[in-house]
């Protein structure tokens, strides 16, 4: 006989199809361990509300750790006959326990019963992905600090634009990152509220106690309003934007790398490790993590597409289509986990070509804003010092050379505020030493940048 959890008032079983389309477990199971951490907290208010007698609260109580030790060890599994991991679990309950077993339900429902697991659940994973992004800052701000001095040509629409040192770079990835810690902790403070005593949508007629069960599950307080608590889904909107958005952090980055370790750039050589060969061309070395970073972005922006457009027009408070939420969490979850290892492996033992960057640095006349700085300290009008400093670059591409080839004469003739001091700037190194404001690429501001976000990942 199936243990259905609401079978009383139906002359017989759900179609085949039904029972197909409506079953969870196969993806919900997850949320087991959580699922059992809420009955012990429910099974507790109940008998401080002498619904349990403290011997039936000690038959639960046992039930439950046994329960919960053979999900552990695989031996209790879900049927196909089993809806969703509560029905489940219930069965497992009653297996264990008989009768008693049925008691555990007064004053829950599946409604507020899913939504604390859920919650449960990502706050215990968002830990992880969130230790999991501090060691890609890591690895990242380790790079960066070897590199603080290392010129690179820094750029805008991929076209040189200025030098900036190659750790400046770095960190300029590890900034988004640290945004999206912050943005973890903010969610997780808003996530922190038990539905647990909302029940389907209305709270509950037995004395409850969801401060009590709030306190013990770990949130900040229960629910303000049953009916929200059970249609609320915000946090897993929230996060998965927060997912997504990580997602769209580690495929400009894994872009970038693309194009770091293609051979026209040949700024950067992966391990070996960590890079991927062709199965017909033997010379090959590919990136293919930073790919995946690119590629799996998409799923990760999908499932909160999915998420929104689910919500968008449900009535409160349930409705089933809310059962749609968990593929896109588990998804984002287990995708973070698999993806920021490999990239934080991938740019922990990349080798940076110092010598490809430094030499590319001051390529593309990326010193020309030098020059107009240097008429603007003369006292030139800034529109009038780009106006001559681009007359200067027109004429060393008809000449095919560099600005600091240009002759005395030519200086002269463009403009009469040039003169040959200007050379003294035309360099990478003055360039770079010229930049001491805060953020900006100098040496000076980079140390002090590096120390921040080393102090931001070590107190985190
Ligand atoms: N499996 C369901 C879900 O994930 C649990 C809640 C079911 N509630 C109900 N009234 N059918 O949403």
């Amino acid at each position: 006989e199936k243990t259905s959890l609401w079978g009383g008032r139906f002359a017989g079983g759900p179609a085949d199809a039904l029972a197909r389309l409506s079953v969870s477990v196969q993806f919900d199971w997850r949320l087991a361990p959580y699922d059992i951490a809420g009955s012990r907290a429910h099974a507790r208010v109940l008998a401080a509300a002498g619904l349990l007698d403290p011997d039936e609260l000690g038959q639960m109580l046992a039930a439950l750790d046994d329960l919960e030790a053979a999900c552990a060890s695989g031996e209790f599994r879900p049927t196909i006959d089993d809806e969703d991991v509560h029905t489940a679990l219930e069965r497992g309950l009653l297996e264990r326990l008989g009768a008693l077993g049925g008691k555990l339900r007064a004053g829950r429902s599946r409604n507020d019963q899913v939504a604390t697991d859920l919650r449960l659940y990502m706050r215990d994973h968002a830990r992880g992905v969130a230790q999991a992004v501090v060691e890609l800052a890591d690895a990242l701000t380790e790079q960066a600090a070897n590199n603080v001095n290392t010129a690179a040509p820094g750029m805008t629409h991929v076209q040189h634009a200025q030098p900036v040192t190659f750790g400046h770079w770095l960190l300029a990835h590890v900034q988004p990152l640290l945004r999206d810690l912050d943005r973890l902790r903010d969610w997780d403070a808003r996530t922190a509220i038990s539905p647990l005593g909302s029940g389907a949508l209305a709270g509950s007629s037995l004395p409850l106690d969801p401060a009590a069960v709030a306190k013990e599950l770990g949130f900040t307080a229960p629910a303000p309003n049953s009916m929200d608590a059970v249609a609320d889904r915000d946090f897993v909107a929230e996060f998965l934007f927060i997912t997504s958005l990580i997602g769209v952090h580690l495929s400009r980055l894994g872009e970038e790398v693309v194009l770091w370790t293609s051979t026209e750039f040949g700024w950067v050589e992966l391990d070996d490790a960590f890079a991927t060969g062709s199965s017909i061309m033997p010379q090959k070395k590919n990136a293919d993590i930073a790919e995946l970073a690119r590629g799996k972005s998409g799923r990760l922006i999908g499932g909160l597409v999915t998420v929104l457009t689910m919500l968008k027009g449900l009535p409160l408070t349930y409705d089933r289509d809310m059962q749609e939420d968990k593929e896109p969490v588990f998804d984002a979850i287990e995708t973070l986990e698999l993806l920021l290892p490999a990239l934080a492996g991938m740019i922990s033992t990349m080798t940076v070509r110092v010598d490809r960057l430094t030499a590319a640095a001051p390529v593309g006349f990326s010193l020309a804003t030098e020059v107009a700085d240097w008429l603007v300290r003369k006292g030139v009008p800034f529109r009038d010092a780009h106006e001559i400093t681009g007359k200067l670059v027109a004429l060393c591409s008809v000449r095919e050379c560099e600005l600091e080839d240009l002759t005395d004469d030519d200086l002269k003739t463009v403009s009469e505020h040039l003169d040959p001091s200007v050379r003294q700037i035309l360099t990478v190194e003055s360039a770079l030493a010229a930049r001491t404001t805060p953020g900006s690429t100098g040496p000076g501001p980079v140390a002090e940048q590096l120390a921040q976000v080393q102090h931001h990942l070590d107190t985190w």
